[in-house]
């Protein structure tokens, strides 16, 4: 009901009486107000003029599910979309839809996350209202080792919504890491319901710092406010980092990974750097010299052999 009475608003740029409304939704006039005053408590702003009705001068800030669809025109990404003010983590949220059987493209949206969490167990702070925190299910036909790959896929839709939306130019750090001049501006997460030789369902979670307080941020990260003169507006970036992902995934379901590979190359701050990675207590250091299809990390060590990485954290030693 909020959503026709919202649509009549939107597509009005005078007011819009009481009673006109309620002719066309065939519902009462404290029924209009009912749902108006619902608006409002959304963060909607809507003037109400005696003898002339109601005018809606502002949209909401909140991520709401009619706000991600609204002209978002995907054909399977966030046809669904389960929304929260605050949940622990989008990602448990979204495990337990893919064990339900929801569709493939279901999104987890939050507005904050009380124990978000970032690769390795680490911790991912999620400021109410200051970024963009969701996660998407898929069920990808692709074997266990390939899953990495579905991590560069999301981190190269990300970076290009973020170029489009704001005209920056973020890069990638191998694996997940969204970088902004040498900061940390987002991340990828990815986790899998899998056997051995079937994937089953693969949730991966997104986060990228949108107008975070400088006090939330993690040191060496960054928010697209302190880097760019542009006020962005996180519906806008949401529903192309959600396109993107259509455009990308569809494409790579079709014809495979080389074009999203390529396009990875071209965004990496890793590749051709004199790097050191480090997993647990091991570590090696080389040339970062390309990625392999199931998204590894080719190092070539100062013997001159390739290793291949599936893990790990990056540090540039020097670019080459
Ligand atoms: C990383 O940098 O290691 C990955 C960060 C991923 C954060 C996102 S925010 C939405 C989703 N829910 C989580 O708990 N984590 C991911």
């Amino acid at each position: 009901m909020d959503k026709t009475i919202l649509e009549y608003l939107r597509a009005s740029d005078s007011y819009i009486s009481g009673e006109e409304l309620s002719h066309r939704l065939g519902i009462t006039r404290s029924a209009v107000w009912k749902n108006i005053h619902n608006l409002i408590n959304d963060g909607y702003e809507i003037i109400a003029v005696p003898h002339l009705g109601y005018k809606l001068v502002k949209l909401t800030n909140k991520l709401l599910p009619q706000e991600i669809s609204w002209g978002l025109n995907t054909k399977f990404i966030a046809r669904e979309i389960f929304y929260f003010d605050s949940l622990p983590s989008t990602m448990d949220k979204a495990m337990e839809l893919g064990l339900k059987d929801a569709p493939e493209g279901s999104l987890v949206v939050a507005e904050t996350q009380t124990k978000g969490r970032g690769r390795l167990g680490r911790h991912w702070v999620s400021p109410k209202y200051k970024g963009v925190y969701f996660s998407l299910l898929l069920r990808p036909k692709i074997i266990p080792q390939q899953a990495s790959v579905l991590t560069i896929l999301i981190a190269v839709s990300a970076i290009e919504a973020i170029q489009k939306i704001t005209g920056l130019s973020p890069s990638i750090k191998w694996p997940n890491d969204i970088m902004l001049n040498n900061k940390k501006l987002g991340g990828i997460l990815l986790e899998m319901n899998a056997e051995t030789d079937l994937v089953k369902f693969v949730v991966i979670g997104v986060g990228v710092n949108v107008n975070s307080p400088k006090t939330s941020l993690a040191p060496n990260s960054t928010c697209l406010d302190e880097e760019s003169a542009l006020k962005v507006e996180r519906v806008s970036l949401l529903q192309e980092i959600l396109k993107q992902i259509e455009s990308n995934y569809s494409a790579f379901s079709h014809e495979g990974a080389k074009n999203i590979l390529e396009r990875w190359r071209r965004a990496s701050s890793t590749l051709h750097s004199r790097i050191k990675v480090s997993y647990q207590e091991e570590s090696i250091e080389g040339e970062a010299v390309d990625i392999d299809v199931d998204g590894g990390l080719l190092v070539r060590n100062d013997s001159g052999f390739i290793e291949k990485v599936m893990a790990g954290d990056v540090v540039s030693l020097k670019r080459m």
